[in-house]
């Protein structure tokens, strides 16, 4: 079994996609380990993007990231990170296939919907920043 992190952005709280993802995410067998609702603080997304801070969209990703509640949760299967990121989708809307979460719901690179962890390593890292209690 593998862990690994995910979490619904502000755009699918709005658009009321939560049981949408959450669904399919159960329809495929992962358990959810954890799972809750809050708006980030600015430190708490500053950390969780710190890789990104030299990049150009990071101001605005960190300010959409912030800007409503967001459902962080912890998903668990064999091989949970790869399996998460295929059923996301690609970040380039136009590479995102049908099927996906993203290819199903959205054309933009920064109202994508929900985030998943890169790497089983990260995972951990974003598991131990969003769910201390975890430990
Ligand atoms: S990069 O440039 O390869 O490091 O980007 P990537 O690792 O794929 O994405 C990092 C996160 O930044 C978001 N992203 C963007 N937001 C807004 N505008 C643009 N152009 C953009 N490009 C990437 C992307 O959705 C990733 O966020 P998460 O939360 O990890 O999905």
């Amino acid at each position: 079994m593998e862990r690994t992190f995910v979490m619904i952005k502000p755009d699918g709280v709005k658009r009321r996609l939560v049981g949408e993802i959450i669904r399919r995410f159960e329809d495929r067998g992962f358990n959810i380990v954890a799972m809750k609702m809050l708006t980030p603080s600015l430190e708490l997304a500053e950390q969780h993007y710190a890789i990104h801070r030299d990049k150009p969209f990071y101001e605005g990703l960190v300010s959409f990231i912030t800007s409503g509640p967001v459902v962080p949760m912890v998903l668990e299967a064999p091989d949970a990170v790869r399996l998460v990121r295929n059923m996301i989708g690609a970040l380039n809307p136009a590479d995102t296939l049908p099927g996906t979460i993203r290819g199903d719901f959205t054309v933009d690179t920064q109202q994508n919907l929900i985030h998943g962890a890169d790497a089983p390593e990260t995972a951990e890292m974003e598991i131990a920043l969003w769910f201390p209690e975890l430990k």
